[in-house]
């Protein structure tokens, strides 16, 4: 019993403390203690789960994600090397839970996702006929989206499907099945989950020439009288290089398509690499000029940080009766997938908590504009 009252007061006091050091004002003078407080008329905000966070092991995160976040997207546990890693097997331990941890914080799901070319499971990778391969992605899309139709809030449907130039990338999916694989997937999708909000998922699609392919994707899957909800901008952008023009254009330009726009995978990158974007297979060798800030990032780079994501919600506030969802890549700075990508070992600072959960300078710039 004596244990038990510990464990609470401890779980007490981790909650208060957040409450304290997060707290702003919101518009009513109501003391808004929180992202998903102080944005609740506007747009979801959410983040990204890793399992130790889905299984509820780390006692910060584990106060920290219901008191911040309204919506969750599992950072890979409902990838298809994971979810379905044999021709007839697959493994929902995980995707289970995140669906009992939402439905326990009353927090929505995003699944994440149907059909991505990566981390695809090997004996997908494997399969030479075309009937066969068709008769994968069917299984798939059934099994995996029926499964939790009705569970979860929205799925991203298809990842990463385009080119830089606007392109159809070259994947196993375009290779079998032909351009047609999108909207067969939407199809799929919408019959096997009625009533939950399918999306296109990539990164980059706010540059001009990706969001054209991304425009002419989805008026094709429109055109086939297939239901397609949203667009997601995934937002893996860089510290003082935040593309806010194309961001806007692209915000009215799906808009206009009557899609609903959800910025999906944010985060702002502090450290050197040669290009832009997520494409997983891009990698750049290790090397200590690219690792600057292994012992501590400098305050005039926080600050640079933070008024980049003020500047970035300043426009997403302008156009909240388009975006209809803002999900950070992530909890804190330490579990970044950007310590290990596409550098390996580097110390990088992305997002709003740092890695002993407080609140950075860019969580006090957001909150602000709410004051
Ligand atoms: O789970 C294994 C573990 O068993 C093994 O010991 C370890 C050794 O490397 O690898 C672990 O798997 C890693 C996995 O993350 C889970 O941590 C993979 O190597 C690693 O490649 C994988 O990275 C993920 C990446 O997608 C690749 O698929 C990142 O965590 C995840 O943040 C990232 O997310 C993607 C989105 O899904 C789509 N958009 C881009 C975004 C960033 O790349």
């Amino acid at each position: 019993m004596k244990k038990f009252i510990v464990k609470i007061t401890a779980a007490g006091a981790i909650l208060a403390c957040f409450a304290y050091c997060t707290s702003t004002k919101n518009a009513t003078g109501n003391a808004a203690t929180s992202l998903k407080d102080a944005y609740k008329k506007d747009f979801l905000i959410g983040t990204a789960l890793n399992t130790q966070q889905i299984e509820e092991k780390d006692a910060k995160a584990a106060a920290l994600i219901p008191l911040q976040f309204n919506a969750i997207t599992p950072e890979n546990i409902m990838k298809a090397e994971i979810i379905h890693p044999q021709w007839d097997q697959y493994n929902f331990d995980l995707a289970d839970k995140i669906v009992a941890y939402g439905a326990k914080h009353n927090i929505k799901v995003n699944g994440h996702t149907l059909i991505w070319h990566s981390q695809l499971p090997q004996f997908a990778r494997r399969i030479k006929d075309v009937d066969s391969f068709k008769t994968f992605f069917t299984n798939h899309i059934n099994t995996v989206a029926g499964r939790y139709s009705g569970k979860i809030f929205s799925w991203d449907v298809v990842n990463e499907a385009l080119n830089e130039d606007g392109t159809m990338r070259k994947s196993i999916f375009l290779d079998k099945m032909g351009d047609g694989f999108v909207t067969e997937a939407f199809r799929l999708a919408a019959i096997a989950s009625p009533n939950t909000e399918l999306y296109y998922n990539d990164y980059n699609n706010e540059q001009p020439k990706k969001r054209e392919g991304c425009l002419a994707l989805v008026k094709k899957v429109q055109a086939a009288g297939v239901r397609i909800d949203g667009v997601g901008i995934q937002g893996h952008w860089h510290l003082g290089r935040v593309p806010l023009k194309d961001i806007e254009e692209s915000i009215l330009a799906y808009h206009a398509l009557g899609l609903k726009v959800m910025i999906t995978e944010l985060d702002i990158e502090m450290l050197p690499r040669n290009f832009q974007g997520a494409d997983v297979n891009q990698r750049q060798a290790s090397n200590p000029a690219l690792n600057p800030y292994a012992n501590g990032i400098p305050d005039s780079l926080l600050q640079q940080q933070a008024t980049d994501y003020a500047n970035l919600f300043k426009l997403f506030l302008k156009h909240k009766d388009k975006i209809t969802r803002v999900t950070f890549w992530g909890v804190n700075d330490g579990q970044s997938w950007l310590n290990g990508w596409p550098v390996p070992g580097r110390t990088n600072y992305p997002l709003l908590f740092d890695r002993a959960f407080n609140p950075k300078p860019a969580y006090h710039s957001v909150m602000a504009l709410k004051k």
